[in-house]
């Protein structure tokens, strides 16, 4: 069978991570696949820089040579932000082609008007990279915890803050040095401001809860808060009492509908969420059937995140060849069955 094409949009931290896994794992891959998932054109800001990324693979400037390219099937958006991402996007739906997408600040904010453009033009947007880097926390929500009625969920789902608050408590290190840190590994987000102030976290809050309750995708309802106040201090006399602090994004179901909020949390050292560490991500989801899971791993970095991108890519490659004007939901409602918004 002939490969399926994909073109990058961006080819930074992830986009480098999905073309090294991609390669390394070709055969793997493409056995899972069915057919081999070739990357065909990648549009890059700076040719110089990502020539050496690239290994041959020809780059453009151009975003739109790669989204009204005719010969690219799948276009997987890695430049972050709302624009040109949310531009791009919905030309590439307009043009046919399925989307896949790290940007949890693009499906927050947009989600619901990019879904449903690709349900009317049949067309799959899959966003897996874009909560908890490399943990596969959308497939658990939307597929494997299906059967439930989520009660509450609860996570760590911000890398950068979770990583400062680690290195504070055990380094004793100074906010601002280990912030510099996580830029230079590549945790934080071009504006570490979404990163220290919960926005980020808050967007994949956002996302989440929009699939385990089936609500539509509104960022701006959820109470957020950040770590930017907390001190050294705070984070040792927390740990005398035998608590550690999080950064927690929280969305549990209240009386008149489901609350969302991210704040600095004091957890019992006990807890496993607790223990936690680095840039490490971790998701507690209740079910009424199935009772409390835990999911644990790489939130953020080049290859857990691409780790994530080549799963959709997968996905996506086996539905469109099963059948390539399959609709499925993109969340785990169907759109006309999407409930009451947040409080
Ligand atoms: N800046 C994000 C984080 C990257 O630190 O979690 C992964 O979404």
């Amino acid at each position: 069978m002939k490969p399926i094409h994909v073109g990058l949009l961006g080819l930074g931290t992830v986009g480098g991570g999905t073309l090294t896994v991609l390669r390394r794992n070709a055969e793997e891959i493409t056995r899972r696949a069915g057919r081999e998932i070739r990357v065909v054109r990648a549009a890059v800001r700076n040719l110089d820089k990502a020539e050496a990324l690239a290994g041959g693979l020809p780059l453009t400037t151009n975003p739109f040579d790669v989204v009204d390219d005719p010969e690219i099937d799948i276009v997987v958006e890695l430049i972050g932000g709302l624009e040109p991402a949310r531009e791009l996007v919905m030309q590439a739906i307009a043009n046919g082609k399925h989307v896949v997408t790290a940007n949890k600040h693009l499906v927050a904010k947009y989600g619901n008007e990019i879904f449903a453009a690709a349900q009317a033009k049949g067309v799959m947007v899959t966003f897996e990279a874009a909560v908890a880097g490399g943990i596969p926390i959308i497939k658990a929500l939307r597929e494997g915890l299906t059967a439930n009625r989520i009660e509450w969920l609860a996570g760590i789902i911000n890398g950068t803050s979770n990583f400062i608050l680690s290195e504070m408590r055990d380094k004793g290190a100074a906010f601002d040095d280990v912030l510099k840190e996580a830029q230079r590994l590549g945790y934080a987000e071009a504006d570490p401001t979404f990163d220290i102030e919960g926005i980020d976290a808050a967007h994949k809050l956002t996302i989440l809860s929009a699939i385990a309750f089936g609500i539509p995708m509104q960022f701006e309802r959820a109470y957020t808060e950040g770590i930017s106040q907390l001190t050294r201090e705070d984070v040792r006399y927390a740990e005398e009492l035998g608590y550690r602090i999080k950064l927690l994004g929280i969305a549990r179901r209240a009386e008149n509908g489901i609350e969302l909020r991210v704040h600095p949390t004091l957890i019992p050292e006990r807890r496993l969420i607790a223990n936690v560490d680095g840039a490490m991500n971790a998701v507690l989801v209740k079910g009424d059937a199935v009772g409390p899971t835990l999911y644990y791993g790489a939130g953020a970095g080049s290859e857990p995140t691409a780790s994530a991108v080549v799963a959709d890519l997968v996905d996506v490659t086996r539905l469109h060849t099963a059948d390539p004007h399959h609709r499925v939901p993109h969340l785990a409602f169907q759109p006309d069955q999407l409930a009451d918004t947040p409080i």
